[in-house]
């Protein structure tokens, strides 16, 4: 277990798009998702995608329980999800702010869909389908973005919302970073 290094957008590790996983049940695939977790922890986040500690799988983590930081924040269980897929739920989308672990600092308003289906993997090769809606469904579209390469700047509409923490409102900025 080992807390990694997060790679910073510019990296160009972060604007590839990753390799499915094959091989389940593995000791590899253990440590990866070890040292994503401690990485995460580490840094305060609610979620992280394989890349952004520089291993090219589909691999993310996310979670968020009740957390004094974000009092406001819906609670999103812990879930680590490979090879994922999302489907829209509807056309309905909404605008929220971001942050990113490998942005730090900064933060972002981004159109994403209200209500998404999607599923996956376990780490035991399990099957995961959930129907989520909310900061639930803003996260898992964020993390798996990060697996094809796509960092949240690249989905802001207008670039007057994207900004330094300190200098944005509070209210802009009370969302953990994922
Ligand atoms: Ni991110």
């Amino acid at each position: 277990m080992a807390v990694r290094q997060i790679l910073k957008m510019g990296d160009p590790e972060l604007y590839q798009s990753c390799e499915p996983v094959q091989e389940f049940n593995t000791s590899v695939l253990t440590g990866i998702i070890e040292d994503m977790f401690d990485t995460m922890a580490e840094h305060n986040g609610v979620g992280l995608a394989a890349p952004q500690i520089g291993i090219q799988k589909r691999i993310v983590i996310f979670g968020l329980e009740s957390n004094p930081r974000y009092p406001d924040a819906e609670t999103v269980p812990e879930t680590i999800l490979i090879n994922p897929v999302i489907t829209p739920v509807g056309d309905l989308q909404e605008e929220g702010w971001e942050g990113c672990l490998s942005i730090p600092g900064m933060r972002g308003l981004v159109s994403r869909y209200s209500k998404i289906k999607y599923s996956g993997l376990s780490p035991a090769g399990k099957n995961i389908a959930r129907e989520v809606e909310g900061f639930h469904a803003r996260v898992v579209q964020h993390e798996c973005d990060h697996l094809d390469g796509i960092l949240y700047p690249l989905r802001i509409r207008d670039m007057r919302n994207f900004g330094y923490e300190e200098a944005l409102s509070q209210s802009d900025t009370d969302e953990p970073e994922i």
